[in-house]
């Protein structure tokens, strides 16, 4: 279970210790530097938290190590939540960084009983699960997920992963050479070990990706996100975290399985994993394959929201039908997830009637459903950056991202439009999570 990371200067005790005793009455696991926890020690912290309470006062002010506490929150985009414990005179830093989100304090009657509320309200508030689908191939699914959400992570920072459930695995191909990611799956670093008990849960399992024919029912723990995902961003990437759990052809074994029982705890195995990966990012983003098998039910379930990209073309129109008919006749209804349609490679130049006429609802009926009420407004245009590059010996994964690429050639527009995309999708998420 993740924790809250206590930030402060080493100079309030009576007030940590309050703190520390009333979460631990709410049965919130906390975190705090000690005298002996290193700076490494203590960002490792964060990066694990899901929320960072800053004490707030005159010490805390003029801590260095504090303000460090407080960037490393930032550039995580982890929720912080100031709790002031004395009359501190506010610094610059304070009133640019804190300030904005200090309401609550200890002279207040209930400040201590709020302070508590609001921690457990951020740990209840999972990270969205988004899965990129269209039951149509080619419309871009992986391009949208790796440089869409890698758009994401670069406009808000925070902790996505991207879980690439597409036997093709283009996904990681676009990161990573296909000799490093095959490498990966050799030791079950890899997607399937979300499905079954691997050589990565134990050393001594076999491997399910060179059993064929059977599934692997057994139980196992989700292994550590460290030992599992690969970190695109690196350690001397942009800031932030931005995952991969790798690809590989071997999760196509379940369309060819004839046992529903299997398949059922297979499932259930994957719905956990996610549940559990949940607690340590703030995003996750399923590139699925574009035939209906068992691995777009396994999306579907665990998946909040659907993002399905579309080309403005009557073959697109025909995979957004078949996508809804399926989440509409395949899912219950309480874990249904919200669809949402993405115009993309759109011809910016020259008007285009298909979308034009797709917003005025004229292809509603095609659809099957509110077409128009369900596309995002902002769409994404034709451009060569889109184009697959293999990645480079020697580059790092970042660099295949577009929003970390470097200037010139309509990139700019192209950046806005990838970040529009990322806020338009993130504003539909808060709305979720306020209801
Ligand atoms: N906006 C765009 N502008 C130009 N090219 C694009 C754009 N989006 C995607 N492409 C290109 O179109 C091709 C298909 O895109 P992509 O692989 O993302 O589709 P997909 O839906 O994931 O395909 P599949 O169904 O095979 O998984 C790729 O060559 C990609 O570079
Ligand atoms: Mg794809």
């Amino acid at each position: 279970m993740s924790h809250v990371y206590i930030s402060h200067s080493g100079k309030d005790p009576d007030a940590l210790l309050a703190l520390h005793e009333a979460l631990r009455a709410a049965s919130v696991t906390v975190f705090y530097p000690g005298e002996d926890t290193s700076r490494e020690e203590a960002d490792a912290a964060i990066d694990k938290a899901f929320a960072v309470i800053v004490l707030v006062s005159a010490a805390a002010v003029r801590s260095k190590w504090v303000r460090q506490d407080v960037e490393a929150a930032k550039a995580l985009g982890l929720k912080r939540i100031p709790y002031q414990v004395d009359k501190a005179r506010l610094n610059g830093f304070f009133k640019q960084e804190v300030q904005p989100d200090l309401r609550l304090s200890s002279s207040m009657p209930d400040g201590l009983a709020q302070l508590v509320s609001e921690t457990q309200e951020a740990y209840r508030k999972k990270c969205p699960v988004i899965a990129v689908m269209n039951l149509k191939g080619g419309v871009g699914k992986t391009t949208v997920s790796g440089q869409v959400f890698g758009a994401w992570q670069a406009a808000f920072g925070g902790r996505v992963l991207l879980i690439d459930l597409d036997p093709q695995y283009n996904l990681t191909q676009t990161f990573y050479p296909m000799e490093l990611a095959d490498a990966s799956s050799a030791q079950d670093r890899s997607v399937i070990s979300l499905f079954e008990r691997s050589r990565l849960h134990a050393r001594d399992a076999a491997s399910p990706a060179e059993n064929w024919l059977g599934l692997t029912t057994q139980p196992f723990t989700p292994a550590p996100r460290d030992q599992f995902a690969h970190p695109i961003l690196g350690s001397d990437g942009p800031p932030g975290r931005l995952d991969i759990i790798s690809g590989q052809f071997e999760i196509s074994k379940y369309a060819f399985s004839g046992d529903p029982d299997a398949l059922a705890a297979v499932k259930q195995h994957f719905l956990r994993c996610v549940e559990h990966y949940r607690s340590a990012y703030d995003l996750i983003v399923f590139d699925t394959n574009p035939n209906a098998t068992f691995l777009t039910r396994c999306a579907l379930e665990a998946a909040d929201r659907v993002i399905a990209p579309m080309h403005a073309d009557i073959y697109s129109l025909r995979g957004v039908r078949l996508l809804n008919q399926v989440i509409q006749n395949q899912v219950e209804d309480y874990k249904r997830p919200d669809l949402r349609i993405l115009f993309n490679a759109v011809n910016r130049n020259e008007q285009s009637t298909f979308e034009a006429d797709a917003r005025n609802g004229v292809f509603d009926g095609a659809a099957g459903f509110a077409l128009s009420k369900a596309l995002l407004t902002a769409a994404l245009p034709r451009s060569g950056h889109f184009a697959v590059k293999a990645p480079q010996d020697g580059q790092p994964a970042w660099r295949q991202l577009v929003i970390h690429a470097g200037r010139g050639g309509g990139l700019k527009a192209i950046r806005e439009s990838l970040t529009q995309v990322a806020l338009e999708i993130r504003g539909l998420n808060d709305a979720m999570t306020r209801h």
